[in-house]
């Protein structure tokens, strides 16, 4: 029998636009305080998309990073992924624009919607598509412009977010099993709690729709702490069952980077000591399908992380939906 083709990550990459806006910026745009997001939320600035800057430019910005770690070039990918709920537009899909931004004009492209859980989703799809022989090297990709579907007039929801994007090339492997596991949950009937109503077939844009403001991010912030918080220990307790691991084996807990509570209360739940949990919240905000690979990517640069080591991810979003990984790094 032919040995089973495991997968490889063979490289991360990640990119943040280059203007930065701070919590004081804040101060002077709506009623809030640094000191209010600081201990609520764990952020003290994020950075934010030119109005010229899609989120298909951050992800060919974290995808040429990507690939130069991974030492591969573009024309070697045969499939693109990306995770996104802010694309550039309904279609074509932000992975044929970036396939074209990489100069590429064949390989098969699509876009996942699975909100702050796209990342996640998409390292399983990409372990089905290598583990079943269909496709060889994967960019998978998590990018996003969330400020530009933020309401800068609600305090509640204008703190939260931020923009960037993040890349990680896994390739097929006779010798590395490198994704031990990953486990995925949704429950739609929560959908409510957070969303973008407006610019779908359920709510075209209209005067009356850009009015009601149906075309920026609402939240019910207090609701989805808790259920986060809750899913998040449970995807992570799961993946770990699945991939047969504890978690003193886990080099680096990297979880979803929404609030700096959320972190900790799932860090709480998971038995797992604060300096075991990587964060980087405080410099980027909520960047959805992009925090998690930002974040591993940042690990890895910095040193954290060295080859051979564990790392969960973890991540909650709208949907809902959540999932997490074990991956060797
Ligand atoms: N500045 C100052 N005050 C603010 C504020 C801001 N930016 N945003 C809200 N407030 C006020 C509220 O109006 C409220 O005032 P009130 O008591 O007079 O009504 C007060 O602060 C407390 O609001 P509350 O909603 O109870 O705060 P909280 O402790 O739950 O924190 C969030 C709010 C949004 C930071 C928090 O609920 C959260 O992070 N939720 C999850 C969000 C998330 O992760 N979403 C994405 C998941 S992928």
């Amino acid at each position: 029998m032919n040995k089973k083709t495991g997968v490889k990550i063979l490289g991360t990459g990640s990119y943040f636009p280059k203007k930065v806006l701070t919590n004081e910026d804040l101060e002077k745009i709506v009623n809030t305080t640094n000191e209010w997001i600081t201990t609520r939320t764990g952020i003290k600035e994020r950075h934010i998309a030119e109005k010229d800057e899609a989120t298909s430019d951050l992800a060919y910005q974290a995808s040429l990073e990507a690939l130069k770690a991974a030492n591969i070039t573009a024309e070697q990918i045969d499939l693109i992924l990306v995770a996104t709920v802010t694309p550039d537009m309904s279609f074509p899909s932000t992975a044929c624009v970036l396939q074209t931004k990489l100069g590429l004009t064949s390989a098969p492209a699509f876009d996942l919607s699975a909100a702050c859980s796209g990342f996640i989703y998409g390292i399983s799809i990409a372990k089905a598509f290598i583990e079943s022989g269909v496709y060889k090297n994967i960019l998978l990709v998590g990018a996003e412009a969330l400020t530009k579907f933020t309401d800068w007039t609600d305090r509640n929801t204008c703190v939260l977010f931020g923009d960037g994007a993040g890349a990680m090339i896994l390739s097929a492997s006779e010798e590395n099993d490198d994704v031990l596991s990953v486990f995925l949950g949704a429950d739609g009937s929560y959908a409510d709690l957070l969303s973008m109503p407006g610019g779908g077939s359920a709510c075209p844009a209209t005067a009356e729709s850009v009015n009601e403001k149906k075309h920026f991010i609402r939240m019910k912030g207090k609701e989805v702490f808790k259920v986060a918080v809750l899913k998040m220990a449970l995807a992570a307790g799961k993946a770990l069952e699945m991939a047969n691991k504890k978690i003193e084996d886990i080099k680096l807990f990297i979880p979803h980077q929404a609030n700096m509570r959320i972190i900790e209360a799932v860090a709480e739940k998971m038995d797992v000591l604060m300096e075991r949990v990587f964060v980087n919240i405080h410099k980027t905000g909520n960047i959805s399908a992009a925090t998690t690979i930002t974040a591993l990517d940042e690990a890895i640069k910095i040193g954290k992380l060295k080859a051979g080591d564990l790392v969960e991810l973890v991540a909650f979003g709208g949907g809902f939906t959540w999932g997490a990984a074990v991956i060797r790094i």
